[in-house]
């Protein structure tokens, strides 16, 4: 694409002005937005980046290694892997309540970030792939009424209490275009293509208190549901896809045995923008499929479910 071509070399240049010789820190979350804004910062300034990766411990099946060795190993991008998931999983031991999560999660997301951060020296500013609809909504929702249906979780304000420059290379771009861009800058198109996540993870896939079982069985049915979706050739046709555990057992049969097991949820979407969505129309052949696979390959669930809701009423994630 030559106009993304151009653009590319247009916010290098930009980037290079207004860094000048000194250092920039990365808050890198394995999603594509964010990725994409350190892969062409690296281009334009090389090692005077450095990328943040917090592991909250909510992320998903090999998540964290998967970011790790695509930046460090592929890219050579210098990145701390600030694995913080005792700290995360510690202080939201006994805590359901889907706002007090988000909450902890936020605040100790920024305590974490600015730790890292602080190592870095001579920094002077702070990267974000801030896109242009998030410039867009920060500025029509100021000020008029608003009703906070679920806090959402990012970095505002920090650069300011850090005393950062902001470098926003992504702030005129729309998602299609980011992709694109992230295309033009060799990011594998599997990763592009990447199905949105939430900034506090499994946290909010896993309603009532969160304890390492519930996340590991999530863990393992989520990987199974998308590897299914995958397998179908579905994965592109939907615009977000996960499974929630819910916090209740239900009793099964096993061979000749009784079984008490969690239930779970799966969800699929389509939408444009994450403010409205229709629930996806899967085959019964698919989710008939999709259930005994979960049942049999994963330890810990014996009941399936399959989230027909749309937004509204219902909102993407379950909290
Ligand atoms: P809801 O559940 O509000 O989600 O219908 C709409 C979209 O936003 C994502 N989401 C988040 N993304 N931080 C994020 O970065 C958050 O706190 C957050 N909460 C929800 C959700 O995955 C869906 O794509």
């Amino acid at each position: 694409d030559w106009t993304m071509g151009a653009y590319k070399e247009e916010a290098i240049r930009i980037i290079r002005e207004q860094v000048g010789d000194k250092q920039v820190i990365c808050g890198l979350s394995g999603g594509v937005d964010s990725s994409v804004a350190a892969v062409l910062i690296h281009e334009a300034i090389g090692d005077q980046l450095t990328c943040v990766f917090v592991d909250h411990g909510l992320l998903r099946l090999n998540e964290a290694d998967e970011v790790v060795t695509m930046f460090r190993d592929n890219y050579n991008i210098p990145l701390i892997h600030a694995d913080e998931s005792e700290l995360f999983l510690g202080e939201l031991d006994g805590v359901s309540d889907p706002e007090t999560k988000r909450k902890i999660i936020g605040r100790l997301f920024i305590d974490v970030f600015q730790k890292y951060a602080n190592q870095i020296e001579g920094a002077e500013f702070l990267a974000q792939g801030t896109l242009y609809p998030d410039v867009i909504e920060s500025v029509s929702f100021s000020g008029g009424p608003s009703v906070t249906i679920k806090s959402h979780h990012n970095v505002g304000g920090l650069p300011e209490k850090m005393g950062l420059k902001l470098v926003e290379p992504l702030r005129e771009l729309f998602k299609d275009e980011v992709r694109a861009l992230g295309h033009e800058l060799g990011l594998p198109a599997s990763f592009i293509g990447r199905h949105p996540f939430p900034g506090p993870g499994l946290a909010i896939r896993c309603p009532g208190e969160i304890t390492r079982e519930k996340l590991e069985i999530l863990r393992k049915a989520d990987a199974v549901y998308i590897d299914q979706i995958r397998k179908h050739g579905l994965y592109d046709d939907i615009w977000q896809a996960f499974v929630a555990i819910l916090p209740v057992r239900t009793v099964g049969v096993m061979g000749d045995g009784r079984t008490y097991d969690f239930a779970c949820a799966l969800r699929a979407v389509n939408s444009v923008d994450g403010m409205t969505a229709d629930y996806y129309p899967f085959s019964h052949e698919f989710l008939g499929e999709t259930a005994t696979r979960i049942i049999n390959e994963v330890k810990g669930i014996n009941r399936v479910t399959y989230d027909i809701t749309s937004k509204p009423p219902g909102t993407i994630e379950w909290e």
